[in-house]
């Protein structure tokens, strides 16, 4: 029996345990009623009357120092934890993952530092807007069905989600006098079904320069050094008549693919070309809706979504992957900017 017992001593001082949590492994093992240690107090009754005192001692000294060494096992555990929380230290460098810009922000961003070096400053406008910045100042006729319920989001009567930055340019327009040059980037929202193509919300950045003098030639100029500023020196543009209600004349602007150069392939419809914005001459009537005088001001205006331009810069296929934050997907975009 003693020489269980300073076997037992000896075991209890080097336990080390496997489970997670050591104090309760050591605990059942020794301490439990049907422990190690217990068992041998009952096996007490059985030594002789003349051993029983030193056996005994023996045996109430494995009991305390089994009883100390749980209480170290649970200190050690619960200091460990208190220490982890203690020890937690934001400053240091992170191990493994660096987090990286969105790739809009990064796009954005780029469109803002392109257009920034012509002379064009950020403005921006609430997302929640009234019909007459988001539609009547701009020109849209009563009927027109922009103004549907299909496809804007309307919160109550003639207030809306903006379904596109435009709105800011009368903001601007209503609250500056020329000449003016601003790039109003930020986020709107249509009634659309969300698919690889389509979102309910997405980004877009408008321009707006008005001055004396402005002329189409200098929109087209604006634009060829933005496209190849931003999708490389050899892009060519091509102007496309279209119909805007706050541009006269109006165009859409495409750019040679930037997948295949102008070949054709399946990204341009073997066209040879994409689209990447609206644009034109700033209606005589905006300009009037907003206290300038088109008299004597002229200017131009384009819009353009951030997804799309994201898109063609870096072969993304599906627009849905902008808001999943996926960052299998979001981390592969790198920038210095
Ligand atoms: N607001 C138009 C849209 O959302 C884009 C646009 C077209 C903006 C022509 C302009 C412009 O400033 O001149 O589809």
């Amino acid at each position: 029996m003693k020489d269980r017992i300073e076997e037992l001593l000896k075991e209890i001082e080097t336990f080390a345990g496997s489970a997670e949590d050591h104090a309760e492994e050591f605990r059942l093992k020794y301490l439990s009623r049907k422990g190690q240690v217990s068992s041998l107090f009952d096996d007490f009754k059985n030594v002789p009357n003349e051993l029983k005192r030193d056996v005994g001692q023996l045996l109430n000294k494995l009991k305390t120092r089994a009883q100390e060494r749980w209480d170290e096992l649970r200190s050690s555990s619960a200091s460990n934890t208190s220490n982890a929380e203690f020890n937690f230290d934001p400053t240091l460098p992170v191990g493994g993952f660096v987090g990286s810009r969105h790739p809009l922000s990064l796009v954005r961003r780029e469109i803002i530092e392109i257009f920034g070096r012509l002379g064009f400053t950020v403005a921006e406008g609430p997302e929640i807007e009234d019909d007459w910045h988001n539609f009547t100042a701009l020109n849209f006729p009563e009927e027109h069905p922009a103004r549907d319920m299909q496809d804007t989001f309307f919160i109550a009567d003639k207030i809306a989600l903006r379904t596109h930055t435009s709105s800011v340019q009368v903001r601007v327009l209503e609250n500056s006098k020329p000449p003016v040059r601003m790039l109003m980037p930020g986020r709107v929202y249509r009634n659309e079904a969300i698919s690889a193509r389509a979102h309910c919300f997405f980004h877009q950045v408008e321009g707006l320069y008005v001055d004396k003098n402005v002329s189409f030639a200098d929109l087209k100029q604006t634009l060829l050094y933005f496209s190849r500023e931003m999708f490389g020196a050899e892009t060519q543009i091509r102007l496309r008549p279209s119909y805007f209600p706050f541009t006269e004349p109006s165009a859409e602007m495409d750019i040679s693919c930037t997948i295949c150069g102008g070949k054709g392939c399946n990204v341009c419809k073997n066209s040879g070309w994409v689209e990447i914005m609206g644009c034109g001459m700033v209606d005589p009537a905006v300009l009037q809706n907003c206290g300038i005088d088109p008299n004597v001001y002229s200017g131009f205006a384009f819009g353009m979504g951030i997804e799309r331009i994201t898109m063609l810069k870096y072969g993304v296929n599906d627009l849905r992957l902008f808001s999943e934050n996926d960052v299998r997907f979001i981390g592969q975009f790198r920038s210095a900017l």
